[in-house]
């Protein structure tokens, strides 16, 4: 047996062990959430749980973004053995349920009328051929730029507003030895600043048009070809320790000043709150360069799968839960996120928040709102992974951009 395999075996064997000592009042979780702000409010939803007399049977899988936790959980139900509840992004959602692999929350959805506290965009995911297959956690901006106040006041610079205006003050920290950008070289994160430039440079319109319809004469555009221009710059800002580095050890170094910027999702003000820091103040957040007015989301969806019967009050009671008024609120002040349910006041929350919340209903109104392809709410997973790919390879080469817009093309072609 092969080493890939028999690594994969004992984690499966585990994991199956783990899951026949459960209770039957027990939820087991299966989730991506180890970072030390996601951790935090994954905390709520447990303490919640607890006070329902559910147990949790926590199930991470380590990996911003959720790939490792992807292919953990493809392993699980292979071997018959699903989690009762999984984290996943959207497009997972359809994909698992096109499977036939999810079981139905219907009856919860109807009885706490989430077809009225939900957005469109959200329900588009949520709901699969007329059933409720999942519970939206929260929203997340993807499109952010964290900026440490006290590097950028010390330094004489103004946030940047454009792409522009973003390479002239990170070439004026590098001048001054200051790391531009806290940046972390794995695939997802990659594409998370790939996609602020495609936004950014090409405009909402470009951003559906490529990467949501895969339209060749987008992907093979003059805009395109920008765009990995400003990859390329992007690349020359970042540290030489930048590989691999996860996204919330970038964050710390935002947050410490050891880096005067990060392109990060709305997950980073999770590790800012958590650090006793303002976000607003101390850590400035404004839309990532070139994409005020556009909003890039993401939801991170819990779906039930089909688990046997005496699981499902323990699974329809987390759903309920999760969906619930107070737990939206709770939760996303902790995570950063702002809440999936439209009924929920700004009151509560800090200026990046409230920002969040007005630039969505904004965005949704103009048309101007489109989901993440970095984080699983644009396009199937073989099409995300193909892009990563090329994204991933031009940013640590000397690819040319004509090259890599030609191998974007190709790779999208093949995938698709
Ligand atoms: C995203 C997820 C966020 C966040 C991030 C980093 O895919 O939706 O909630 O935690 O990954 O792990």
């Amino acid at each position: 047996m092969n080493k890939i395999l028999a690594g994969g075996m004992t984690t499966l064997f585990a994991a199956m062990a783990l899951s026949s000592s459960a209770l039957a009042s027990d939820v087991e979780v299966l989730h991506w959430w180890t970072a030390g702000g996601e951790a935090a409010a994954l905390n709520v939803l447990k303490e919640d749980l607890k006070s329902k007399d559910i147990g949790w049977q926590d199930m991470p899988v380590a990996g911003g973004g959720g790939e490792a936790a992807s292919t953990t959980l493809k392993a699980r139900v292979a071997a018959g053995n699903p989690p009762a509840a999984a984290q996943l992004l959207g497009m997972a959602v359809r994909e698992w349920a096109a499977e036939g692999a999810l079981g139905d929350l219907s009856e919860v959805a109807k009885k706490d009328n989430w077809d009225a506290v939900l957005p469109g965009s959200v329900k588009q995911f949520a709901i699969n051929d007329g059933k409720w297959v999942a519970a939206p956690v929260e929203i997340h901006r993807p499109n952010w730029l964290w900026i440490n106040a006290k590097v950028f006041k010390d330094n004489g610079l103004t946030p940047p507003k454009t792409w522009e205006e973003f390479n002239s003050v990170a070439q004026k920290l590098k001048d001054k030895g200051i790391t531009p950008l806290a940046h972390g070289g794995q695939p997802w994160q990659d594409a998370t600043v790939f996609d602020d430039v495609v936004l950014g440079l090409g405009g909402a319109d470009f951003y559906r048009k490529a990467i949501h319809e895969l339209d060749p004469e987008a992907l093979g555009s003059d805009t395109m070809t920008k765009v990995f221009d400003q990859m390329r710059v992007i690349r020359g800002f970042v540290d030489d320790n930048f590989s691999g580095r996860d996204w919330n050890l970038a964050t710390a170094m935002l947050i410490k000043g050891e880096a005067g910027m990060q392109l990060m999702g709305d997950w980073a003000k999770g590790e800012i709150v958590r650090a006793k820091v303002v976000p607003g103040e101390d850590i400035l957040c404004v839309p990532a360069p070139d994409t005020e007015g556009s909003f890039l989301w993401i939801a991170d969806f819990f779906a039930g799968y089909d688990v046997s019967d005496e699981k499902r009050p323990a699974q329809l009671q987390l759903a309920s839960s999760i969906m619930s008024k107070d737990f939206q609120e709770a939760f996303s002040l902790v995570k950063g996120s702002i809440p999936a349910r439209t009924d929920i006041g700004p009151d509560k929350f800090d200026a990046c928040g409230k920002r969040s919340m007005k630039d969505i209903a904004e965005a949704d109104k103009n048309n101007t709102l489109v989901g993440s392809l970095a984080h699983g709410t644009a396009q199937t997973s073989s099409v995300q992974r193909a892009i990563f790919d090329v994204v991933t390879q031009h940013f640590n080469s000397d690819m040319p951009s004509e090259v890599a817009v030609a191998a974007l093309q190709n790779a999208v072609e093949a995938a698709k």
